[in-house]
């Protein structure tokens, strides 16, 4: 079987619409978390463009650890005091982050990374993982970006 989910949309709502109904699919189905979160990966990588990381860190009894992601290998395991993973991990919130050079704590994995979007993956009132976004460009994301994430993440939440 082949996966063919290239998606070209004229704008973002559109674009993202077509990649939450793509992982939708992709998802559909298969209880295991760890080949949900590769292929979520690897969609989302293969879809937006300029990004240089896309993966998640899972809650592992309290502290966020590397899951499958896309692009270069990075820090292994993260509190939920460091990092923007850790920030979105404790406050439940998604970060959105212009310059992550500004950020206070923020960890560089890939020194490529100017900016990121870090969404929390919670079900049942529990932190099971977060969903991160790096991009070598400033203020990649906007808030058109902050809400299709947020649509991918509450797919994402149901199948971790
Ligand atoms: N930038 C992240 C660290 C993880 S990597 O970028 C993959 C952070 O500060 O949470």
């Amino acid at each position: 079987m082949t996966y063919d989910f290239r998606i070209e949309a004229a704008d973002k709502p559109t674009m993202y619409r077509d990649l939450a109904s793509a992982l939708q699919g992709l998802v559909a189905g298969e209880p295991d978390a760890i080949a949900n979160m590769a292929n979520a990966s690897a969609l989302i990588f293969e879809t937006l463009p300029d990004v240089n990381w896309v993966g998640f860190y899972r809650n592992i009894g309290g502290e966020l650890v590397v899951g499958p992601f896309q692009g270069r290998p990075a820090c292994i395991r993260m509190s939920f005091d460091e990092g923007v993973c850790g920030a979105a991990a404790k406050s439940r919130q998604v970060q959105r982050v212009e310059d992550v050079h500004q950020f206070p704590g923020h960890i560089a994995c890939d020194s490529a990374s100017n900016s990121e979007i870090v969404v929390p993956l919670i079900r049942d009132g529990e932190v099971l993982a977060v969903l991160d976004i790096d991009s070598p460009k400033k203020a990649r994301f906007t808030a058109e970006d902050e809400a299709g994430c947020i649509a991918l993440g509450e797919i994402l939440s149901r199948v971790l």
